[in-house]
Order: structure tokens, then C-alpha cells, then sequence
């Protein structure tokens, strides 16, 4: 089947998008409007960019009448926000809070969620989630701010709250953690089912049936030294 993306309609075209990149992590993001009041929603429209500087990247779309997501405009109007992690244990409150509730009005509130303070920011973070990044704006990068378009916004990490059971000698502990991803739908998926790969350290054939030749090495090490990790 071959899909051309101009010549399908835009439900299709979402349905392809939240069906095909599973699982999904979440964004449980906290902002504040220019009057300083409260909104938290997620996004699963979201990823790492890089280690340092410490940079994150969630998308928030645009409403069917033209209107940007109120944590797209509460980004452009105060310039700071929390990246919080949702898990099993806040699945629940995470969903109430994509509730489209009226401009000002917080989900906080809504849906019982407390409001801690943060470090770096004004904007506080989610108490009951795991883990936050206080996050300062990158930059926005606009696709497009007509209906069902949307916009990246990048966050540089300024802060970060790990809960003290969930962090382990550096490491965060994934049993404790016990994290949720986004499928279609209305499927969410726990990461209980966990194997392991070595990545390899030189280039390997092609596995593939009629693949050519070796693989590019994944990674290469730095002259002198141990690599330095990256990319996820
Ligand atoms: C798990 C989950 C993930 C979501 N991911 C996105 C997303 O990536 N982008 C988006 O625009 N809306 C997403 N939504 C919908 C928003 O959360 C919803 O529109 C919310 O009301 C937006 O809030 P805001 O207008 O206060 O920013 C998601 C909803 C849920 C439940």
C-alpha cells in the first residue's frame, strides 16, 4: 500500500501518525499566562534532543477554529514551563487534564493536581510526578498555525526533580519509575516487557535479505577516549 499524504484526508493522516509512532513518552507540561494563572495538559508529540545542552522538544497543535493549544500561547506570553513525567500512578489525573477547559481557567484545579514550586522558574512543577525539567524556551519552530498544524517547542533544561526512590547511583531506576507510553486511540502501554541488545562496536553485514554490504557502525569512538553517549 502506498499512501500519498496530498491525496488523503487529515484524519487519515493523524490516525497514521498515532498509529505508527508507538509507543509515544508523554509530556505532562505546566505553564503560565501573563496573569500568572495555571495550565498543565500532555503532549505525546515529544522527545529528547540532546544531553547538553540539556534540551527537550514537545509539539502542541492547533485547535479546529485556528486557535493555538493555551500552552503554545502561555509559551509566548511567559517563556518558561515544566516538562513533568506521567507514570502508571498519574495516568489518571495526566488524562483529566487534556480536558479544553476556557483560557485561564487551570487544570491544576480541575483535576487535583498540586503545584510545587520550582527552582529556576516561576512556573511550578507537578508534585506528584516522578521526575520534572524546569525548562527555559529554545526556540519555537512553526510548521504551521492553521488548523491541524502545529508547532516544535524546544525547552533548554535549567532544573531537574527526580523523586528519591526513582533515582539510582545516576541511573533512574525503571521499576520505580514505571512509565507509560501513548498509543492510538485511546491505548496507552506499560514498559513492563523490557529485552536487551548490545549495540555493536564494528561494522556488521546487512541482515537484511538482499541488503548490501555492512552497516554503518552505530557510533564511533572518540580519538583517545570512550565515546561520548548521544543519541537514544
Ligand atoms: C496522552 C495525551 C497526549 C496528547 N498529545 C498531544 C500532542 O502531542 N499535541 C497536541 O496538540 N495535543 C495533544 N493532546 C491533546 C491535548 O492534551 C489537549 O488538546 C489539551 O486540552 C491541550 O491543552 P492546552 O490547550 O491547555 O494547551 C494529547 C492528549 C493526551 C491525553
Amino acid at each position: 500500500m502506498i499512501l500519498h499524504v496530498d491525496q488523503i484526508t487529515h484524519h487519515d493522516r493523524y490516525r497514521l501518525v498515532i498509529g505508527a509512532i508507538v509507543p509515544r513518552p508523554i509530556a505532562w507540561v505546566s505553564t503560565m499566562d501573563a496573569a500568572g494563572r495555571l495550565n498543565l495538559a500532555p503532549f505525546s508529540y515529544f522527545n529528547a534532543v540532546c544531553p547538553s545542552p540539556m534540551t527537550l522538544v514537545f509539539c502542541p497543535g492547533v485547535h479546529g477554529d485556528g486557535r493555538k493549544k493555551d500552552s503554545w500561547r502561555n509559551i509566548e506570553a511567559v517563556p518558561e514551563f515544566v516538562i513533568n513525567i506521567t507514570n502508571e500512578d498519574t495516568a489518571e489525573v495526566m488524562n483529566q487534564t487534556s480536558v479544553v477547559l476556557p483560557a485561564g481557567q487551570s487544570e491544576f484545579a480541575w483535576a487535583g493536581v498540586t503545584p510545587a514550586p520550582s527552582q529556576t522558574i516561576r512556573v511550578p512543577r507537578v508534585a506528584e510526578a516522578p521526575i520534572a525539567f524546569e525548562c527555559v524556551l529554545e526556540r519555537i519552530v512553526v510548521i504551521s498555525d492553521q488548523p491541524g498544524g502545529g508547532a516544535a517547542i524546544f525547552g533548554r533544561v535549567t532544573c531537574v526533580h527526580v523523586r528519591d526512590d526513582v533515582y539510582d547511583n545516576g541511573r533512574i531506576d525503571l521499576a520505580a519509575l514505571r512509565p507509560i507510553g501513548r498509543l492510538a486511540g485511546d491505548g496507552y502501554t506499560r514498559a513492563t516487557d523490557v529485552f536487551h541488545m548490545r549495540r555493536p562496536a564494528a561494522p556488521l553485514p546487512n541482515p537484511l535479505p538482499g541488503g548490501e554490504g555492512a552497516a554503518a557502525p552505530l557510533h564511533s569512538p572518540l580519538p583517545g577516549g570512550e565515546g561520548v553517549p548521544s543519541g537514544g
